[in-house]
């Protein structure tokens, strides 16, 4: 049962928690117009107190599309946060108004202690460089959509994976099914943190390798998904500078990879996928954030008890 619940950590809900709600975004997904009404007189609130485009809007287009309603800030400063007014007295307050959260946050672990005191789902869109695992939905769907199954590849994870909260929330996520294998690829100074290794991969039996070239490794991949390095995770701007272009994904990389391979990325990019490459079949990440609204629309819904 999803009613009532709040989505923190990626694991908080089962796979066949997961599946319900893939099922529903399916449908979704086939015949919209059924959902038009579903979530008439609910309000949604959007806390964002770290910028964002494309979570916030599609979190926003998603309530509206259930034919709800939604309130919320994207500047912390030009709300109480700026007089200085706690995470938990805000959640406290906007679950008077509101029917369901939706929070970002830089300092991880925001969203968690808002669920300890909300009266109302929480959502967590992103808390620092932990976890997002509303993009993981996004990405889980959109592999099984398009590779028909969640089990048995072999995935490359490229860029920035020390930072990228996308990356430790799919990896997470993903030790559940059977057979994935995976090749991290980052600069020695971006490598996947140690605790995901040892209490992810490690305790789960999973086979992963370290890479520091693509076009090593591409060959062997069913899913390449890049990452964008993670600027403002950087203590110096110079270190940012130096590893900003370390992949640049380019058409001539990609002949050395498999036909069915698929591109993904969480997006934002800014230099490591060539525009080229956004003409080539196996460039999925567009269709990955219309997935992302879809995906929402079902998680909303189900938190909601209203599908
Ligand atoms: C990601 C994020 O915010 O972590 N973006 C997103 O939610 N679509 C990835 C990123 O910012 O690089």
């Amino acid at each position: 049962m999803l009613k009532g619940r709040s989505l923190i950590d990626p694991m908080d809900f089962n796979t066949e928690e997961l599946e319900e709600i893939f099922v529903l975004a399916r449908d979704i997904i086939k015949e919209p117009e059924k959902y038009i009404h579903l979530a008439e007189g609910k309000l949604l609130a959007t806390l964002f107190y770290e910028p964002s485009t494309r979570t916030r809007f599609s979190f926003e287009a998603a309530m509206l599309r259930l034919g709800g309603k939604v309130i919320g800030f994207s500047e912390p400063n030009s709300s109480s946060v700026s007089k200085g007014e706690t995470v938990a007295d805000t959640v406290r307050v906007v679950d008077c108004y509101a029917d369901i959260i939706a929070m970002r946050h830089p300092k991880e672990g925001s969203p968690k202690v808002a669920s300890m005191y909300s009266k109302v789902p929480i959502i967590n869109a992103g808390d620092g460089g932990h976890q997002h695992p509303t993009q993981t939905l996004t990405d889980l769907l959109t592999i099984k959509e398009i590779k028909g199954s969640l089990s048995g590849m072999t995935i490359g994870l490229c860029g920035d994976l020390k930072f990228g909260r996308t990356v430790h929330s799919l990896i997470k996520a993903l030790s559940r099914y059977d057979n994935n294998k995976y090749v991290l690829i980052s600069p020695y100074e971006l490598k996947l943190p140690d605790y995901i290794k040892k209490e992810v991969l490690a305790k789960n039996n999973i086979e992963f390798v370290e890479a520091q070239k693509l076009e090593d490794v591409i060959g062997k991949l069913d899913i390449l998904y890049m990452t964008r390095v993670q600027r403002e995770r950087f203590f110096n701007e110079e270190d940012y500078i130096r590893l900003k272009d370390s992949y640049i994904l380019d058409r001539s990389k990609l002949d050395n990879a498999k036909e069915d391979m698929i591109v993904l990325h969480p997006l934002p990019r800014v230099n490591e996928i060539a525009y080229e490459v956004d003409e080539d079949k196996r460039a999925c990440y567009f269709t990955q954030a219309q997935y992302g609204m879809y995906a929402r629309m079902a998680l909303i819904a189900k938190l909601l008890g209203v599908a």
